[in-house]
């Protein structure tokens, strides 16, 4: 793949002066004109390309080293934006939408063919959401197109909540990268198939279960959620993500971890752990803390990365309960993890 100069624009997150507005102005140009643009969303930041042109969306995959049997969410910055994209807005979707959008929940719906079919991957169905990050929902505004845009990290490392995180992992291989500081969030959104009579969760993410169920009722859980046995119905859920270089290691009890860390060490191995609650006082080499599932969320995929920064042999991670956001760091950790879990 030939070498880019990627543009870096830095606007602030409220986009507060005439020449943030243009510097995104022109990031929406490039978009437009099918190059390759990083954004920050209010979870994880994105790589963005034209949802229209195959050339330009075959770019992301390139990029990424993304597997092309992997679809791609398209984002938008106004709603009468979605007739074009999918053929009907059921009930349900209605109502979510009106709860959660602008947000983190992604709903899949049939596609009709004016979407580039390398989106979708070949399937009838596109996942489609706003996103409320000021940033991102004024450079969809600006471009006035359907925007697909993964997690603008290198396919299998941790999604990038900063804009170091993606240059560190696609510098020289995409056009340019709106910095609009850190993401709030911190996990992807939640993947929701409305196309369904009851709507079936895919990936938890940003809205979880609970929320959902307050505004449309109760909803399926895509079995390969909960067992390792069946395939996942989202085909980006079946490949190893969120994996840093290091061995990772869930544990529940924070005895269990005292005593793996004194093992660990005994062996010479640089060990870290990631105290999700709690304030036990771990003797690993390096001790990173969250303060709420919240928090824990927000700094969940840069703690990983900076482990690996740090040259951790193995990282010892303290479960979290499953309710709300609780459910989507789970998820991930277990990802993270391999299904290691003591
Ligand atoms: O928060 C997010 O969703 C971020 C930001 C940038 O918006 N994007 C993101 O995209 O996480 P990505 O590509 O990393 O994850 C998209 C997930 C994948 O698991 C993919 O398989 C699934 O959504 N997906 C997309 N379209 C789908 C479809 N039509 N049917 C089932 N799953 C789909
Ligand atoms: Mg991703």
């Amino acid at each position: 793949m030939n070498y880019k100069q990627t543009k870096q624009w830095i606007v602030d997150k409220n986009i507060d002066s005439d020449k943030q507005t243009e510097m995104i102005q022109e990031a929406a140009l490039w978009i437009k004109q099918n190059k390759l643009i990083a954004f920050p969303t209010e979870t994880v930041y994105g790589l963005g390309a034209n949802a229209l042109s195959y050339e330009a969306v075959a770019q992301i995959f390139a990029a990424k080293g993304r597997p092309s049997d992997n679809p791609l969410i398209v984002h938008i910055g106004d709603s009468s934006q979605l007739d074009k994209l999918v053929k009907s807005i059921p009930l349900n979707a209605n109502k979510l939408m009106a709860a959660f959008w602008p947000g983190a929940l992604t709903l899949i719906l049939e596609a009709k063919e004016a979407i580039a079919e390398n989106v979708t991957a070949g399937l009838s169905t596109v996942g489609v959401r706003m996103p409320s990050h000021p940033v991102a929902l004024k450079l969809l505004q600006e471009c006035g197109l359907p925007v697909a845009a993964p997690s603008a990290n290198m396919s299998g490392r941790p999604s990038p909540t900063t804009a170091a995180h993606v240059i560190a992992d696609l510098d020289g291989k995409i056009d340019g990268i709106v910095d609009g500081g850190s993401t709030g969030i911190g996990l992807e959104s939640t993947v929701l198939d409305v196309s369904k009579p009851t709507p079936m969760l895919y990936r938890p993410g940003g809205v979880s279960v609970e929320e959902i169920e307050a505004v449309i009722g109760k909803i399926d859980i895509d079995p390969a959620l909960e067992t390792a046995d069946s395939a996942p119905k989202s085909p980006g859920m079946k490949y190893t993500h969120y994996a840093p270089n290091a061995e990772v290691i869930l544990v529940d009890s924070d005895d269990s971890i005292h005593h793996l860390v004194a093992e660990a060490k005994k062996e010479g191995r640089k060990v870290a752990v990631f105290a999700t609650t709690g304030t036990a006082d771990y003797k690993a080499d390096i001790v990173r803390r969250g303060e709420s599932l919240e928090h824990t969320a927000h700094i969940l995929y840069g703690v990983l990365r900076d482990f690996d920064e740090q040259g951790a042999d193995i990282i010892y991670v303290k479960t979290v309960p499953t309710e709300g956001v609780g459910r989507a760091i789970m998820n991930r950790l277990e990802k993270a993890a391999g299904g290691k879990r003591v």
